[in-house]
């Protein structure tokens, strides 16, 4: 199939990924301008895992570019309960939707879902792989909150291994220069090597490795916390012996740089104190409302359509 879709960070170069940021920073000035720019399209969003933000996200963004949404949230209120393949429902969900969201417990099943549908398909999380469109969000927060993308120190903690939106950001901001990422994490949930050598040493891109917070916290621009994913181990003991690795408290905020950003993906578990919030470097909920901005200017670009001029 011809048409283009999303799986990870890197099926967008810096330049496209500079252009969506534009646009939705011109949607964020002029949202009239973008008010029917999807009329009559029709975005379809399967998500088989649980989300509140990505999928309701997709829909609101949908919905404000003057468009319509056909949905699965459950993959237990769908075909895929009774054994349907991912390849056979993007297929049928072509023929409904102008453009899909898919949301997959297995890595590698947007993959198969672009392979096999005859719209794009936008990746919004594929097991513990990648999390393209979460990137976006995170990439407009940065720029917005630090006026540049590189030279820059990011730290992020938590669970390296299975946080996808954690893949998807070290390989899209290790594409520019002068970055340097601090990884934080417990000896078990370090970062996978396959993203450290695709993305850290194959670009030579400077990068250390602690289990210990409080020894880096105060060299960081930008600290991205993440959440322990329990759905993804194996034991419920692990889980609960490593869940609360990471607890980030105003206490610990004052060995920081008064201009640290703090970042998370959300859902939040115990890994950010709820004190943290009245705190000035908190850009969690940010990050939220500029992931609806960068989903319709996504959107936009894989449908091939524009604003109105006149606005
Ligand atoms: C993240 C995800 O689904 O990977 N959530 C999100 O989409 N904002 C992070 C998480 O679930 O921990």
């Amino acid at each position: 199939m011809n048409q283009r879709s999303i799986i990870d960070v890197p099926d967008l170069s810096p330049d496209e990924i500079n252009s969506l940021m534009d646009t939705a920073e011109d949607i964020i000035s002029h949202p009239d301008a973008y008010a029917d720019a999807c009329h009559r399209k029709k975005l379809a969003t399967l998500f088989f895992e649980p989300s509140t933000r990505t999928r309701l996200s997709f829909e609101a963004a949908m919905y404000e570019l003057g468009g319509n949404v056909i949905s699965v949230t459950d993959a237990l209120s769908s075909s895929a309960a009774k054994g349907e393949s991912v390849a056979d429902t993007v297929k049928t969900v072509s023929c409904y939707a102008d453009i899909i969201a898919m949301r997959h417990p297995k890595e590698g099943a947007a993959a198969v879902a672009a392979r096999n549908a005859s719209v794009p398909v936008i990746n919004a999380g594929d097991g513990g792989h990648c999390h393209p469109t979460q990137t976006l969000a995170d990439l407009l927060t940065i720029r917005r909150e630090k006026g540049r993308l590189n030279n820059l120190t990011i730290g992020l903690c938590g669970d390296l291994k299975f946080g996808r939106t954690v893949h998807s950001l070290i390989n899209a901001m290790s594409r520019y220069d002068g970055l340097k990422f601090v990884l934080v994490s417990p000896e078990e949930l370090k970062l996978p090597s396959y993203v450290k050598n695709e993305a850290l040493k194959s670009r030579n891109v400077a990068y250390e490795q602690t289990t210990d917070l409080m020894e880096v916290i105060g060299s960081l621009d930008i600290l991205y916390m993440t959440r322990v994913q329990r759905e993804r181990f194996f034991n419920e003991e692990d889980y609960l012996r490593l869940r609360d690795s990471y607890i980030l408290t105003p206490e610990k905020l004052k060995h920081a740089r008064e201009d640290l950003s703090v970042m998370h993906p959300l859902p939040r578990v115990n890994e950010i104190s709820v004190a943290v919030d009245e705190d000035p470097r908190a850009c969690y909920f940010k990050q939220v409302l500029n992931g609806k901005y960068m989903r319709m200017a996504l959107m936009l670009m894989l449908l091939g359509l524009k604003r109105k001029e006149d606005c």
